[in-house]
């Protein structure tokens, strides 16, 4: 244990496991990314902590080291990976499924990946409707499922040698649905787990799992999972640190560059209209009313947090915000992202941006997730527990203390996320004044 700044951090000794609720387009881009990088196939693009520097001091003094050479963090040849999901494929036939890495790629990675095989998931067809799979565990109850899980995390844990694990959702998106009674404390939690409460999603029996062990979770998608009392008791308690929630990746990530430079100019929008094409398995998970409606909440939440209408009335009152997501499967993972945004200047005079963004998702995310577990498990060795608000970064939905808006602002996400690891390691927080070099 080092204390050389404001908290003392284990070291990251030995085997990290990377545990999986979901091994879909997302997981197995990211875990055949690691294998490739590994092998020096390709270079972790997009990767914070693989490619980011961190400025310490004052700007004269030249000192940027790279994060993973500032902070400790896991590397790449010691991660593990264990997941879940409803289909039996293993990470190269998922991979090979979701069509985001080229066969030839996914051919130099093949033994690793043939090798993760998914456990079976817990999986409730009343919270993702368009997909069934054989995969699935049974139990008499939700109580017995969530043991199943923690039994699979000791197992998978003790089979690969692993001193710590980090849990990160990439499984479906769930319907959407509200905090309940069942949700309100851990008590009322397990009561609920015991008699089958139907308040209670997957997602949130593979949280409470993990939090149970003391393992750290993200939430790689909208649904609701953490964002309850229960389990925000349930991590202080345990002393784990979690985040979310649904990675902040294409078109969100465009907006949460895009509003923040209308506002700094004081420039006003009238009108916002998203609309995406996408063809691969999200995209028809999303097509069901029900899981859209949990996406359309976390994407919409983001322009009215940017843009403070209640401040600035005159600008952004009547702006008008539509998303909408259509399963086009020509596409596959490729989506097309278009936005139409109608902005206005000086004396009102409108003007109109137009974006097409021809991304790819799963490309995108890979890096995120990559970065979640290693800064998670950084979190849980400096001893810090709860909500994660320096992780905003990742995330469409930033989770906050009770009572406290999120931050959206992508540069103050990571102003936020850099000062977290200077004041972690006892170095000076940057305020951006500089009055000093004018003395
Ligand atoms: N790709 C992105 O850029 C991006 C961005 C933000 C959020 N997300 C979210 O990340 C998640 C994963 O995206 P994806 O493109 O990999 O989707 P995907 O459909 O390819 O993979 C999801 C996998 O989860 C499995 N699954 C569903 N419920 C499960 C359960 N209860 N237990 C275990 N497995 C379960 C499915 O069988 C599927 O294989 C989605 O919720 C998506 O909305 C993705």
């Amino acid at each position: 244990m080092s204390k050389q700044g404001n908290v003392a951090i284990a070291p990251a000794d030995g085997r990290l496991g990377v545990l999986i609720p979901g091994m879909g387009a997302v997981a197995t881009t990211f875990i055949a990314g690691v294998e490739a990088v590994k092998q020096g196939l390709g270079e972790p693009i997009g990767s914070l902590t693989q490619l980011g520097t961190i400025r310490l001091g004052k700007r004269t003094e030249g000192r940027t080291p790279l994060i993973k050479d500032f902070v400790p963090l896991t590397p790449l040849h010691c991660l593990s990976f264990g997941t879940w999901d409803i289909f039996e494929d293993n990470a190269l036939e998922a991979a090979l499924n979701a069509k985001v890495l080229d066969t030839p790629l996914l051919e130099q990675v093949k033994e690793p990946l043939s090798a993760i095989k998914p456990m079976k998931a817990v999986f409730d067809h009343d919270y993702v409707k368009r997909i069934t799979g054989p995969n699935v565990k049974s139990g008499s109850s939700k109580m017995e499922l969530a043991e199943a899980l923690m039994e699979d995390i000791r197992e998978f844990k003790r089979r690969n040698g692993c001193t710590r694990l980090v849990m990160i959702w990439c499984g479906s998106t769930e319907v959407f649905h509200k905090p309940g009674a069942v949700h309100q404390s851990v008590a009322s939690f397990e009561a609920g787990l015991g008699n089958n409460d139907p308040e209670i999603a997957p997602s949130q029996i593979y949280a409470y799992a993990a939090l149970k062990l003391g393992v750290p979770y993200a939430n790689g998608a909208p649904n609701l999972t953490t964002d309850v009392p229960a389990m925000l008791e349930l991590a202080r308690e345990n002393q784990v640190p979690i985040c979310g929630k649904d990675f902040k990746t294409g078109q969100t990530y465009m907006k949460t560059l895009l509003a923040p430079g209308f506002k700094a100019r004081m420039l006003g929008v009238r009108g916002w209209f998203s609309t995406n094409i996408l063809g691969n398995r999200d995209g028809e998970v999303l097509e069901d009313p029900g899981s859209f409606k949990t996406k359309e909440e976390t994407k919409l939440s983001v322009l009215e947090q940017i843009l403070q209408p209640d401040l600035y009335p005159r600008l952004y009152k009547d702006l008008y915000h539509a998303v909408r997501i259509n399963y086009y499967p020509p596409r596959g993972d490729a989506k097309e992202g278009w936005d139409n945004i109608d902005i206005f200047g000086w004396l009102g005079y409108p003007m109109q941006i137009k974006i097409d963004f021809l991304c790819r998702d799963s490309i995108l995310a890979a890096p995120l997730v990559l970065d979640l577990v290693l800064f998670l498990d950084l979190a849980q060795r400096a001893g810090l527990k709860g909500i994660q608000e320096w992780l905003s970064f990742y995330f469409k939905g930033p989770m906050t203390a009770p009572g406290l808006y999120p931050e959206h602002d992508i540069f103050i996400q990571l102003m936020k996320l850099k000062n977290t690891l200077r004041w972690m390691q006892g170095e000076d927080l940057i305020t951006h004044l500089g009055l000093e070099y004018y003395d």
